[in-house]
């Protein structure tokens, strides 16, 4: 066991990934804007916290209808993130720290500024009308398509050649036609172009829409719910991806994560198995509607929060990668709210179950993605009125339903949890103006607890969340066992404490941690007596006798049992 799992160990594997969403990391020229040059100054910050791999969200030329997301020019740096010698420079400085870079891929879709898209729409006859979907308008109105952005659908008409063009996503986001091998060769050779100036691999954004049906047949709208399914992961997809891996990934030492909505675990492997030469991992969304309503994920619901449908997630997800392929651990991306407003306790035990949250993300089997911003206890935002957002996704909605005379008072109400804009506002670094963000004003909203909540005052506080995660990572790094270990749930049942082990080479360790603003007792189903605690949120020690441990309300130990 021990040499079979030794043999397959690689550097990706014990990575520790940090997001950042640049245009809130840091502005360093006053324009309200995070860029480049704003990481490049906080590059002792990053080493310091001890994680590997950035994953850097987009940073290409974009109008940025869907902040980076619609990228008008793949080779090419959005002015308000810099330049490509200030990309350069950090990579290097990176680099020089041994920290490892993966950018973000736009697969699915370009900007409608793209020239591509230009030329494309200018005649039915241009020789890039292929790259996109087209649908003539003397063949009748396109079957309906749901768009993740607009509730009129994914079709819009285009007077110029009197047709409709298909957007999964934002109007301005029109979907690159795959079929044709000329846009595939184009996208890898984009690939290439970035893997030969350096970085060390990719996230592939919706990559599941890339494959469709492109006889685009009738689908029954009652399949909109489960639109991914019906709409996208088409017959193509596993070709596309292994062609993918053939022409660029294979001929690199680098590291893959698709952004895997809506595929189930029993499709993963296909996907992540190594012989299936395809990608390494994979992040799915099973926790991401925890606490949402079921019937309609706009809303928040937390009587759906029940700790042990998380564990099911993540011991599911878990089991998917025991032998082969590899999994992914986060709490939060710059798409869903955040870690601690959602799985922990924002306000009495902000700092207990932050820290407990980062206990569960770095002792887990899977690589952790830390969101920036977690590691000091950021929380949501809360927006009252829709003039504060920014994202084309609440914005539209809203739209929607104040021309349909539905009710937008609930709506914002529910944004104020669920909305992506809490995740996305600015970092704050210490308590000057505009919490050290910026000198000019934010794109973005700042959350104004700056004063209580930011990195300066982190870093002199030796009890800050800040001071644990970096303790917790230089824990995960020194112990194999936390990224290579074998992972068993123990008490499945129990709605407040969240146990499992880690098992790798004769040695045996345990994470306990209490989901709950009360005091808890954890009584172990296997005897323990002398053990070494290796970390805990609490800085008394925990007591341990006849196998029951008392836990403090969000607290979290883990143990080593020798
Ligand atoms: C992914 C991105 C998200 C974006 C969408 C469209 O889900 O993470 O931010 O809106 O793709 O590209
Ligand atoms: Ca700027």
């Amino acid at each position: 066991m021990y040499s079979k799992i030794k043999e397959k160990k690689e550097w990706w594997k014990e990575a520790i990934v940090y997001q950042i969403y640049p245009r809130s990391f840091k502005d360093s020229n006053g324009d309200g804007i995070g860029d480049i040059k704003g990481i490049i100054s906080k590059l002792d910050y990053l080493e310091k916290l001890g994680i590997t791999v950035i994953w850097l969200n987009p940073i290409f030329s974009s109008p940025n209808d869907d902040m980076g997301y619609d990228v008008s020019d793949y080779k090419n740096i959005m002015p308000e993130m810099g330049t490509m010698e200030d990309f350069e420079e950090l990579l290097k400085g990176l680099h020089a720290r041994g920290i490892k870079l993966i950018v973000d891929l736009v697969l699915n879709h370009t900007s409608d500024e793209h020239e591509w898209f230009k030329q494309s729409r200018s005649s039915r006859n241009n020789v890039y009308r292929n790259y996109y979907h087209w649908w003539p308008a003397e063949n009748g109105v396109p079957p309906k398509r749901f768009s993740l952005f607009h509730e009129e659908g994914a079709w819009t008409y285009d007077a110029l050649t009197n047709s409709y063009y298909l957007h999964y996503f934002s109007r301005k986001q029109p979907d690159l036609n795959w079929d044709n091998a000329t846009v595939r060769k184009e996208m890898y050779s984009m690939m290439r172009f970035w893997l030969d100036k350096g970085v060390n691999g990719f996230r592939l954004d919706a990559f599941t829409f890339i494959s469709k049906d492109t006889n685009f047949p009738i689908i029954s709208e009652k399949y909109e719910s489960d639109f991914i399914n019906y709409y996208a992961s088409g017959p193509l997809l596993h070709n596309y991806i292994q062609e993918m891996n053939l022409e660029v990934f294979s001929k690199y030492d680098i590291m893959t994560v698709g952004e895997a909505s809506g595929i189930a675990p029993e499709q993963a492997l296909l996907f992540t198995a190594a012989e299936r030469k395809e990608l390494q991992t994979l992040y799915h969304f099973d926790h991401a509607n925890w606490g949402r309503d079921k019937n309609n994920l706009y809303y928040p619901d937390a009587t759906n929060r029940k700790l042990s449908d998380l564990k099911k997630v993540f011991t599911k997800w878990n089991d998917v990668f025991k032998t082969d392929g590899w999994g992914t651990t986060y709490f939060t991306t710059h798409d869903q709210s955040r870690m601690v407003s959602r799985f922990g306790n924002d306000t009495v035990y902000r700092k207990e179950s932050s820290k407990l949250l980062f206990t569960f993300l770095l002792s887990m089997r899977g690589i952790p993605y830390i969101y920036q911003g977690d590691e000091i206890g950021m929380n949501n935002i809360r927006f009252d009125n829709i003039e504060d957002y920014r994202d084309i996704h609440t914005i539209n909605y809203y739209k929607h339903l104040a021309a349909t005379g539905q009710n937008t008072e609930a709506f914002i109400n529910a944004q104020k949890e669920v909305s992506r804009e809490n995740s996305r506002t600015p970092i704050q670094w210490n308590n000057s103006l505009n919490a050290g963000f910026t000198n000019g004003t934010p794109w973005l909203k700042i959350n104004p607890n700056y004063n209580e909540i930011n990195v300066a005052l982190a870093e002199e506080n030796p009890d800050s969340i800040l001071h644990y995660v970096r303790k917790m990572i230089a824990l995960r790094k020194a112990t194999p066992t936390l990224v290579y270990g074998d992972y068993e749930l123990l008490a499945e049942e129990d709605e407040k404490i969240f146990a499992f082990t880690r098992s790798f080479d004769n040695e045996k360790i345990v994470t306990v941690l209490n989901f709950s603003d009360e005091k808890n007792e954890f009584i172990f189903p296997f005897n323990i007596n002398n053990v070494t605690e290796l970390i805990n949120n609490y800085n008394t020690t925990s007591t341990l006798s006849n196998n029951r441990l008392c836990l403090q309300p969000w607290q979290a130990v883990i143990l080593k049992l020798n």
